[in-house]
């Protein structure tokens, strides 16, 4: 990816240590993580990669979650990696330094890759390279998951999300309130592309997106 595009955790202006604090307030947490966690663990997958794991909400989640799923989380961001390492409930996960387009692992590495409010710190061009990375790491019958903002379900919607745009940029955000990135996860090779949640949140229409490998 190109130099000086990456968005940290809390976008471009406010401190990665206020990020759990932000999506509590903003993100309505209790309505899709755990539905979430569910979705991604349904099947019993072995093998699960939270790419994008930020501060490893989601990651101690699952691991805390009954199964028998060993979880790897990735992410560009050390400060925040150190963060995740630190939390309770942490141990026994894999946090792992890297980047979504260019991801450490062989091919046919994991059941499941989970991406929660990733997509949307990553220019298109790095977005479509993470699906395809994303699709690659997968075995077959794997599944992709997919936490972020969708289209906006109507103008209040896209205001707030207007707002999210000045904190995290333009250019890796445009996508979602066009609701493109169905289309955009289809293209990278997934069948059948589904949506399970759409929720109104602070910051906008947000949605889980799953598809197949
Ligand atoms: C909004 S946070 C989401 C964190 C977590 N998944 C969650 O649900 O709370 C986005 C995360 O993506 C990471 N990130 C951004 N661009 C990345 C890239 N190109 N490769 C890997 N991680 C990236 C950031 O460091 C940040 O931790």
């Amino acid at each position: 990816m190109a130099e000086g595009s990456y968005v940290r955790a809390n976008g471009r202006f406010l401190p990665t240590s206020l990020y759990d604090r932000s999506i509590a307030i903003t993100m309505r947490e209790g309505a899709w993580r755990p539905r979430l966690v569910r979705e991604v663990l349904s099947g019993d997958p072995r093998d699960v990669l939270d790419l994008g794991c930020g501060t490893g909400t989601l990651a101690i989640a699952m691991a805390r979650a009954p199964g028998r799923a060993q979880i790897t989380g990735i992410d560009g961001d050390e400060e925040i990696l150190d963060l995740a390492r630190k939390k309770e409930g942490s141990h026994g996960i894999e946090f792992v330094r890297g980047l979504a387009d260019a991801l450490p692992f062989h091919d046919g590495s994991f059941d499941r890759v989970v991406c929660s409010l990733l997509l949307h710190h990553l220019e298109p061009a790095v977005k479509r390279a993470a699906l395809a990375e994303a699709r690659r790491v997968l075995r077959r019958g794997g599944r992709l998951h997919v936490a972020d903002f969708g289209r906006s379900q109507d103008p209040v919607m896209r205001i707030l999300f207007a707002g999210l745009q000045v904190l995290d940029g333009f250019a890796n955000t445009a996508d979602h309130p066009a609701g493109r990135l169905p289309a955009m996860i289809a293209t990278a090779g997934f069948q059948s592309v589904g949506r399970t949640l759409a929720l109104r949140t602070a910051w906008g229409s947000f949605e889980l997106l799953n598809a197949d490998r």
